[in-house]
């Protein structure tokens, strides 16, 4: 039977939606601002950079508080149960129709790979970016403007950094749209982010109806025996009725 769920709240779906947004934007930026293609122009792109990495920790902040508050922040809680069978799936599996391992159900909507990777990002790539980058806007900028309390040199390792997670981030975005598409069906993640509903027995709806139309055609087969078993009764003991009114007959005449 369909099971549609109210899963993905609406801050939740805010947050997601806020954050997609603003880390391609940072990436388009970023990316200008390392010299890799030229869009804003190298000005603008620093000064767009800045006011969307402002945001974004704005935007951190409240998320940070919304999974507190409600309880939400256990959803990534690391665990060893399934994580090679989910593995198996993404290798093999997946490519062989195989059932999807993980259930999804409210109280744990997260598979136990993606709960590996979101905590990871939560509390090593984001901070990483946030402080490093930071350290690019607070360290650099006084340089600039005649405060001398750090050399320019101090900033390689920090562009390294941000760079690196930069480079992670953009790997992490492109996987994250491809298992995107491995749900139920095609859109069904992607729908269910967006409306916050979703089917989460949309696979077993399917084994439902199939096995409810089995369990049909048995009935129905069986009744049909059982009314063939009653006829052949009833006409063996019309015709045993027939001899014995003959029998008599004939033995009156
Ligand atoms: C709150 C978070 C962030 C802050 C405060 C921040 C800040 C900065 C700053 C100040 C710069 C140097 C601009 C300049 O040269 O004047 C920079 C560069 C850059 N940022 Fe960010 N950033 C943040 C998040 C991100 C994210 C999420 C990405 C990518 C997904 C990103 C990608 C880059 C890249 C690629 C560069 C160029 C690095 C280089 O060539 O040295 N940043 N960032």
């Amino acid at each position: 039977m369909a099971r549609v769920v109210y899963i993905y709240k609406a801050f939740e779906r805010f947050w997601h939606w806020m954050q997609a947004l603003l880390i391609f934007f940072l990436a388009a930026t970023g990316f200008e601002i390392h010299g890799s293609f030229k869009f804003f122009g190298y000005e603008n792109a620093v000064e767009y950079h800045n006011y969307a990495a402002y945001a974004l920790i704005i935007l951190i902040i409240f998320a940070i508080f919304w999974h507190f508050s409600t309880g939400e922040w256990k959803q990534y809680l690391p665990t060893k149960e399934n994580l090679i069978a989910q593995a198996n799936y993404y290798i093999l599996g997946i490519f062989k129709n195989a059932p999807h391992p993980t259930k999804k159900t409210v109280l744990s909507k997260l598979n136990p790979l993606q709960k590996l990777v979101y905590l990871g990002l939560k509390i090593l790539v984001i901070p990483v970016m946030v402080i490093s980058g930071l350290l690019y806007i607070y360290y650099r900028y006084p340089h600039q403007t005649g405060v001398e309390a750090l050399s320019i040199d101090s900033l390689a390792p920090i562009a390294i950094i941000h760079t690196l997670g930069a480079y992670f981030l953009v790997a992490f975005v492109i996987s994250h749209l491809y298992l995107m598409t491995t749900g139920e069906t095609i859109t069904s993640n992607l729908k269910a982010m967006i409306t916050g509903y979703e089917d989460l027995d949309g696979h077993d709806e399917e084994k439902d109806e199939v096995s409810d139309e089995y369990e049909e055609s048995e009935i129905k087969e069986e009744t049909e025996d059982k009314i063939e078993e009653k006829t052949e009764i009833d006409n063996a003991e019309e015709k045993k009725e027939d001899e014995h009114t003959l029998k008599t007959e004939n033995n009156k005449s």
